[in-house]
């Protein structure tokens, strides 16, 4: 099958998506891989381009709230004004839906499904034009850094989707908050963490946002499918390390005589000199965020040993950026 890149035109992928084939959109976040939510065989395509377990449930990506209630069963108290606050935006949200309502394949068999309107008028447009809802997990191979511009995602499935819509680079750079409202009684508690920060949430709602236990502790089962498995892997082994740990780890590493990648702001990497070094486009937590997946892809083209990425504190955004690169090191930081 030909991966046709599609700029401008959004009648074409529109047309493919709803007769049922598998089509990549940009969003604020990532890339999603998009088919008709309500097409099972579609959304089955999906899952065999992706590689991904059948018990990992998909988002459904709808232009407006009213779209996404067709589904929902019940809706909880705050949902309405979290909608209001925080959609269009980088935040899933997720409800009991009514029974039957969306295919098996979309749910994983769960009585709750995800939803989110992304905040990205091309993405808006398409689901418009499409007239239906979207599922659209992240368009990379499973296991692999989410991509954040259209050549990531042909790079993983070129001559597997019919088509890539093409909305240059992600703003935020990983993938949404998804945050369980499915219990009208209980609290709305973050199952991964985004760019819809814990603390603007709390601030907000004007009352404390729970984490998931396995954010917490690592050895919980997440109450989201999709946080057991490993993830954003560059082939190339990632490091962590603290920025003030960064010249000592880097001098040790090549005394080892491992080749390196470096991943980290433009300052913390004045005066380091390893075989390849990638710099972050300014100091702030967003720009870190952003270009994490793109420089874990990016370094895993070259041929090192090892990529050693900055760490940041895990408050506001860096909540979102040290959860994907502790996954992406497996865990692993450089020790003094
Ligand atoms: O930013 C994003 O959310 C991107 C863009 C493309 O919109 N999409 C994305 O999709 O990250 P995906 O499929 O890679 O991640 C969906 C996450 C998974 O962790 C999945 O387990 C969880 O949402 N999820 C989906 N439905 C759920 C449900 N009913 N209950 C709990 N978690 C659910
Ligand atoms: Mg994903």
């Amino acid at each position: 099958m030909d991966t046709i890149i599609y700029k401008q035109d959004l009648a074409t992928p529109a047309q493919l998506l709803k007769s049922g084939q598998v089509v990549a959109f940009p969003t604020e976040t990532v890339y999603g891989l998009g088919a008709n939510a309500l097409d099972k065989e579609a959304v089955k395509q999906v899952f065999a381009v992706k590689g991904r377990p059948s018990d990992n449930p998909l988002i459904v990506h709808v232009e407006s709230f009213e779209q996404a209630k067709k589904y929902i069963q019940t809706i909880h108290p705050l949902a309405e004004k979290i909608v209001q606050q925080f959609w269009p935006g980088p935040l899933t949200l997720i409800f009991e839906i009514i029974p039957g309502s969306l295919p098996q394949e979309v749910t994983g068999g769960l009585t709750t499904a995800a939803f989110r309107m992304p905040n990205a008028k091309l993405t808006l447009d398409l689901i418009h034009q499409a007239g239906v809802p979207l599922v659209g997990p992240s368009a990379n191979t499973s296991g692999k850094p989410s991509p954040t511009c259209a050549g990531h995602v042909y790079h993983d499935l070129q001559g597997k989707i019919a088509g890539i819509v093409d909305g240059g680079n992600c703003q935020v750079g990983v993938e949404s908050t998804v945050l369980d409202l499915s219990n009208p009684e209980a609290a709305p508690m973050i199952l991964r963490p985004g760019a819809i920060t814990r603390e603007m949430l709390a601030d907000f709602l004007d009352m404390e946002i729970l984490l998931d236990k396995h954010l917490v502790k690592e050895s919980e089962t997440p109450k989201s499918p999709g946080m057991k498995y490993k993830h954003y892997s560059p082939n190339t082994p990632v490091m962590m390390v603290q920025p003030e740990n960064l010249a000592k780890a880097v001098a040790d590493l090549k005394a080892q005589g491992k080749k390196l990648g470096l991943l980290a702001s433009p300052k913390q990497l004045v005066g380091l000199n390893t075989e390849l070094v990638l710099a972050y486009e300014d100091e702030s937590v967003e720009a870190a965020t952003k270009g994490l997946f793109a420089g874990l892809r990016a370094l895993d083209e070259q041929d090192l040993d090892l990529i050693l990425v900055t760490t940041t504190a895990e408050t506001g955004l860096g909540q979102a950026y040290m959860n994907r690169l502790k996954k992406a090191a497996a865990q692993k930081i450089y020790e003094v």
